[in-house]
């Protein structure tokens, strides 16, 4: 009988200190260490998050070897995020691995974080059927992917400026809301009416863009504050229902485009946005209007998680996919 294999994930790639150990695909512990020091900053800051990883990754690791109930010693591989990220924090999870796998005297697989946020489909069942489009949509990402096997994907859209979870981001932080924003405008745009509109970016192809949302609520803000001081806190419901209607249009239509040029109708969401409740609605709409089949992961597979660069790993220890001990974190990663 072969032997069963375990892997053991690490994530570390922005704030989030995450690791996870699957058996033969099945996922046995999921754990994730979100860092709190950052919200008042109004944004990740490096230094802070490379710091809270060093002293976090050994208790969160050996939360999910204990969940497990998995020792050491069962390892058969240790897959890492090697990028893209904050090289700071990648360099924390990637030395970790390293460690650990020259110890054990077992492989390492790297992974790449937006692929793995793809495959955040394969944890759990319904998994999607090849060819599939993901609109893969977080805080340093916007893309459309197209994927025909679980390690071949093509990214056919990107943003040319910000991120979707940017401009959620960028906007809480005009209207004086802690970071991570998304969560909480998702939260109060379910108490509003989207009654105030923003003009949508115009860029050829499947490409998006956000830096003008970002200067034109700025604007608009700046301008019915000159009215009254008191317009954010007596519209805050109804400004983010707007923001978030906005953002969700923007990326619907262009994953619509995608589905007609390309000729896909199964289609998934991953990333942190795709955490939003009102994607997730709309996207719903779409897909009775299109007839596409839609894949939306369970929230905790949505934001950064170790479940997904478990599972990448998985299928790269399928096809023996290793990487030496000389392997650098990359800040930016081409797929
Ligand atoms: O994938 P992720 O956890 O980390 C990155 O790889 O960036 O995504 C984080 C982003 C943040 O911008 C956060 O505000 C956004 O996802 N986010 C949301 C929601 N939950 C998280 N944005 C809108 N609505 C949400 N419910
Ligand atoms: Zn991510």
């Amino acid at each position: 009988m072969p032997k069963i294999r375990y892997i053991l994930a690490i994530e570390s790639s922005c704030d989030d200190t995450a690791a996870a150990v699957m058996r033969e695909g099945e996922l046995l512990s999921n754990v994730t260490a979100q860092q709190i020091v950052h919200s008042k900053y109004g944004g990740v800051v490096p230094e802070l998050a490379s710091r809270q990883h060093q002293i976090l990754i050994t208790p969160v690791v050996a939360q999910a070897l204990d969940e497990a109930n998995v020792r050491l010693g069962e390892l058969s591989a240790i897959g890492f995020t090697q990028g893209p990220g904050l090289l700071g924090s990648l360099l924390v999870g990637t030395s970790f691995a390293k460690g650990l796998s020259l110890s054990l005297g077992i492989p390492l697989i790297a992974v790449h974080h937006m692929q793995a946020h793809v495959l955040a489909h394969f944890i759990e069942d319904p998994k999607p059927t090849f060819p599939f489009l993901c609109l893969t949509v977080s805080g340093g990402h916007t893309q459309i992917v197209k994927v025909t096997d679980h390690l071949k994907m093509e990214v056919i859209g990107t943003t040319r400026d910000d991120a979707a979870g940017e401009a959620f981001d960028k906007t809480g932080k005009m209207l004086g809301l802690p970071y991570p924003a998304g969560p909480i405008i998702d939260k109060l745009a379910r108490e509003g009416t989207p009654q105030f509109t923003f003009p949508k970016p115009r860029v050829p192809g499947l490409d998006f863009s956000f830096s003008g949302l970002k200067t034109a609520i700025r604007y608009f803000l700046i301008a019915r504050m000159k009215e009254s001081d008191q317009f954010i806190t007596e519209n805050l419901a109804d400004i983010c229902a707007s923001v978030q209607s906005t953002i969700v249009t923007i990326l619907l239509d262009k994953l619509e485009l995608a589905s007609s040029e390309t000729g896909i109708r199964e289609i998934a969401i991953a990333g942190g946005v795709s955490a939003n409740s009102g994607l997730r609605d709309a996207l719903g709409l779409r897909a009775s209007a299109n007839g596409w089949t839609t894949y939306v992961p369970k929230l905790e597979y949505c934001t950064d998680n170790a479940a997904m660069i478990a599972v990448t790993a998985h299928f790269k220890l399928l096809g023996e996919q290793f990487v030496g001990l000389d392997v650098r974190p990359a800040a930016r990663m081409a797929f």
